[in-house]
């Protein structure tokens, strides 16, 4: 059973990419299967995962602290963990010209692909106006979650959180149904009817 569970987690977004291979009925099946697992390792691991998110969220609001808002005013901070477990950080930086502003998700992407890591499993998200205690959820803007989407594809999990005790957490996939990525690009995405 340990030798399944492993295969499954370890083979993570590039199962789910090759499964996009697969005709309708068979892709489900094997999705079924898929979430069976994990479900079981979910079990198995406890506690650990939780403490894991709330220390991406905390590494994401002091990420906040940095960021540079003197126009919208409205601070984020974001912390994508790979999977090979660096976490890298980012905040807003704006600007004058408002069009070539970053958002604190990109800022850490692009931080971690300039750095040669492209493989992720989680990102956190907090954002509230300069000044204020983090009453409210933000969630990445169209933008981030089609970059993200390019390099943690559908199974990539979101945490928007307002404290690192209070935080909702959605996956990429339903943050962006038929994302487009790569592998539309390559001719071989199947779309589901
Ligand atoms: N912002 C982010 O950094 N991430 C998001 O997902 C939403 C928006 C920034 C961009 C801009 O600096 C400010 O928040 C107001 O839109």
């Amino acid at each position: 059973m340990n030798n399944i569970k492993n295969m499954v987690k370890k083979s993570g977004t590039s199962f789910f990419w090759s499964m996009r291979l697969l005709p309708n009925a068979k892709r489900n099946a094997m999705y079924t299967i898929y979430a069976f697992f994990r479900h079981i390792d979910d079990i198995v691991d406890g506690n650990a995962p939780l403490e894991e998110k709330q220390e991406l969220i905390r590494m994401a609001l002091a990420a906040r602290e940095k960021a540079y808002a003197p126009y919208s005013n409205f601070m984020v901070g974001a912390a994508l963990r790979a999977k090979d477990g660096r976490i890298y950080t980012g905040c807003n930086v704006e600007n004058a010209s408002f069009t070539p502003t970053s958002c604190a998700e990109r800022t850490a992407l692009f931080k971690a692909v300039a750095d040669g890591v492209t493989e992720f499993t989680d990102i956190a998200v907090v954002g509230s106006r300069r000044g204020e205690v983090n009453e409210q959820i933000t969630s990445p803007c169209g933008v981030c979650r089609q970059a993200l989407f390019e390099f943690g594809g559908p199974e990539l999990n979101v945490i928007m959180a307002k404290t690192p005790e209070d935080f909702i957490e959605r996956s990429m996939d339903e943050l962006l149904p038929f994302g487009f990525g790569p592998s539309n690009v390559a001719g071989n995405a199947a779309v589901e009817k």
